[in-house]
């Protein structure tokens, strides 16, 4: 178990593309799992993807009961990707408050597909697909981004939805309002 620093904006390894996998190192990627895994946790993060924590691969994980980063959102499973890939079912984007944890402190209001599909491996080797919409597509497609060596910052569209959350806690105050609990 290792909790480990998370990689800012700035780091290169966050503006590159990760790796595949190789699926046949399984041990390596369980390491890499765990120390995601309990990462994430600390952090409170509604996911996580491996170049963040130094691992320029091609492995994501996102989910939460409830998140205090995202009050207001519905739970999503918890779920770990590998070599993950997308379709998307409903091209209309539609703009929603997203942080990240390699950009402290700061949150914009990114555009994201509402409905798409992913596919990718779980930990234990098998094959995951689901259609998923709304927060869920997001998460996935902020991870995704992460493998693409893409930060949210290089999406937002209006920099008056940017900045930082205690100078944008006005903007955002119906987002936080309700079920804030930090
Ligand atoms: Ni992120």
């Amino acid at each position: 178990m290792a909790i480990k620093g998370i990689l800012k904006m700035g780091n290169p390894v966050l503006t590159e593309r990760s790796k595949e996998v190789d699926l046949s190192n399984s041990d390596y990627i369980e390491r890499i799992i765990e120390d995601m895994t309990d990462t994430m946790k600390h952090y409170n993060g509604a996911g996580l993807a491996a170049p963040q924590i130094g691992y320029p691969l091609r492995i994501m994980m996102f989910g939460f009961d409830f998140n205090p980063r995202y009050p207001n959102e519905a739970p999503i499973p918890i779920t770990i990707l590998i070599n993950p890939q997308m379709k998307i079912i409903n091209d209309t984007l539609a703009e929603d408050w997203e942080g990240c944890l390699s950009v402290p402190g700061i949150r914009g209001k990114v555009p994201r597909y509402l409905g798409i599909e992913y596919t990718g491996v779980d930990e234990n080797g098998n094959s995951i697909t689901r259609k998923v919409e709304n927060f869920h597509a997001r998460v996935f497609q902020h991870e995704y981004d992460h493998l693409e060596g893409i930060l949210f910052p290089a999406r937002v569209k209006d920099f008056k939805n940017f900045g930082f959350e205690d100078e944008l806690r006005n903007v955002i105050a119906l987002k936080y309002r309700a079920g804030t609990k930090s």
